[in-house]
């Protein structure tokens, strides 16, 4: 994999390109079950992250001892956390941000998409293309990610091969272009076939360690296995040499092809070939969009967003953690940045990097890199931090509520401490916190139940605030703008019952339900009514 960076990249012109040039920064993609952690657990072992098996699942376990609102995850198996891993592999950097596996906390995983570079989309042989797989990959398209496909569990009963291309073609609307081709099948399946050098890898003997595959002759594969159907299976290698097209960087780095691989995670089979090609085609840091201009990976000055907070990760440090993607330049510990939307100057004292499980502070970081920013309130999501320009990273999305309701507080008294604790939690991005106009107690709006379930044990835990959520008199709620500033102020006049803020003060419409909604649109003359908000 030498050549890796170097004969997919511009020629480096500085220690800081190099630098841009060796990093890969991604996330991997998936339905429930497809196996995200059994791959990423693989991954970090050739990168040396960790040195046994089944440590990334051990996190589980070790969660006991971490504060008291992640008994949620505990108690329902599911991961709220969203984290990086980093690890080196042959001379590169690779970024893995890992999303929460539960549907309820997607909003979490939208951001993160934002903030990488590539993508790998894990399918189930068995199964293919998934809901949530699906809706995860059109997050990657509206934002041009490339994604690389690896198609897991292959040591099991699986779809025909050509099939399952073709639905990713066809579903996905994604050209395809196999890596590797599966040989065998299920109980039969004894490796992968290399389309670029007609080697063949086998699932035993020494096969799941990356490297050159063995030079077998096909004709020789039956003696591995006296089972395999070995007119089909020229005929099959022949059909996918003459049909499949063949792989295209561009193609691939706009989003409109992706190169697959077959594998299993569990046995550790295929997970070299999926590195390797991460290595080599996947892109290092991006330019990002501002609203000033384009920002580019190489520019010395650094430069980074908020793309994720996380609160309480571990009982040892109490603090709050913001993670953000440096977007340009190099990060120093120890220097000064400016916080864009207060114009305050921050110190980075203590910037953090992460691996499997553990942490440590950074001395220096560089574009593509995510570095966990220790603070006690003063970063929310969307922030961008710079060496002194002004301008803003857009692109941050949040997205209107599925399900709206209003905060009922047990103790009266304690209506102040419960509007900091609701300001921090959106702020966090846990939920979306909506002031109505008319002073009407506030009311958050979630995408899942269990982010409600998070909210109520955080607020009991952590601000001895004990709620209730009972149903609002609103169920939608839509961000509303307009060119015209004083039809915007009209609007919310007449409306003001239905008219609330959001953390930033932004106006937001409050709908008792979709026919409300769209009789108050087609009213509404010059108002547009979003369902999404980037942040400016
Ligand atoms: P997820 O994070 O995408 O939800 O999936 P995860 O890795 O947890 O894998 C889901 C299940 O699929 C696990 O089994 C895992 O062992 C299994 N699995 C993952 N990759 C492969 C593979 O390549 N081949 C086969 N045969 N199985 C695979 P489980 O029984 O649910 O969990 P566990 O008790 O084994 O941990």
């Amino acid at each position: 994999m030498s050549d890796t960076a170097v004969t997919t990249e511009q020629p480096s012109r500085s220690p800081l390109s190099d630098e841009v040039a060796r990093r890969r920064t991604f996330a991997i993609i998936s339905h429930p079950d497809a196996g995200k952690t059994t791959l990423t657990e693989k991954l970090l072992l050739f990168g040396g992250a960790i040195n046994l098996a089944g440590q990334v699942k051990a996190k589980g376990e070790r969660r006991n001892t971490r504060s008291d609102w992640m008994k949620i995850e505990r108690e329902r198996g599911i991961s709220v956390v969203t984290s990086v891993m980093t690890f080196e592999f042959e001379g590169l950097v690779f970024n893995l941000l890992d999303t929460p596996g539960h549907e309820d906390f997607s909003e979490d995983t939208y951001r993160t998409l934002t903030a990488v570079d590539s993508a790998v989309m894990v399918i189930d042989a068995a199964k293919g293309i998934e809901a949530r797989t699906r809706k995860l990959f059109e997050v990657c398209r509206l934002r041009d990610i490339p994604i690389i496909t690896f198609i897991n569990k292959m040591d099991r009963e699986s779809r025909d091969t050509f099939d399952l291309m073709d639905e990713i073609e066809k579903t996905l609307a994604l050209d395809t272009t196999p890596m590797t081709w599966p040989v065998g099948r299920g109980r039969d399946f004894i490796g992968t076939y290399d389309i670029r050098d007609g080697g063949v890898r086998l699932l035993e003997g020494g096969g799941a360690k990356t490297g050159a595959a063995q030079q077998i002759e096909i004709s020789e594969l039956g003696k591995i296995n006296a089972n395999l159907d070995m007119s089909q299976i020229t005929d099959e290698l022949e059909l996918v040499r003459e049909a499949c097209k063949p792989f295209d960087l561009e193609a691939f780095r706009e989003g409109h092809l992706t190169p697959v691989y077959f594998g299993s995670a569990l046995r550790n089979f295929g997970v070299g070939d999926l590195l390797e090609g991460l290595g080599r085609y996947a892109p290092s840091p991006r330019a990002q969009d501002s609203n000033l201009r384009k920002v580019d990976a190489a520019e010395p000055r650094m430069s980074a967003f908020v793309f994720k907070i996380q609160a309480n990760m571990d009982p040892n440090h109490r603090d709050r953690i913001a993670f953000a993607r440096l977007c340009s330049g190099k990060l120093s510990r120890g220097m000064k940045a400016k916080l864009v939307r207060t114009g305050k100057t921050m110190p980075l004292s203590s910037p953090q990097f992460f691996f499997a499980q553990d942490r440590s502070v950074a001395d220096e970081a560089f574009a593509g890199d995510v570095v966990g920013i220790p603070n006690h309130g003063s970063l929310r999501i969307g922030d961008t931090l710079t060496e002194g320009e002004d301008l803003t990273f857009v692109g941050v999305p949040s997205f209107a509520p599925e399900i709206v309701r209003r905060v009922r507080l047990t103790d009266a008294m304690k209506a102040k401490k419960l509007k900091e604790a609701l300001q921090q939690m959106s702020e966090e991005g846990v939920v979306q916190v909506f002031r109505p106009r008319d002073g009407a107690p506030a009311l958050v709006g979630v995408v899942g139940p269990l982010q409600l379930d998070v909210l109520k044990a955080r607020l009991d835990a952590e601000y001895s605030l004990p709620v209730e959520f009972e149903v609002s008199e609103f169920s939608l709620a839509r961000w509303i703008s307009s060119d015209d500033k004083k039809k915007l102020e009209a609007f919310v006049a007449s409306n003001n019952s239905g008219v609330a803020d959001d953390v930033d003060g932004d106006p937001v419409f409050l709908a008792k339900n979709e026919f409300y909604l769209g009789y108050t649109k087609e009213r509404a003359e010059g108002i547009v009514f979003s369902n999404v908000k980037d942040v400016k």
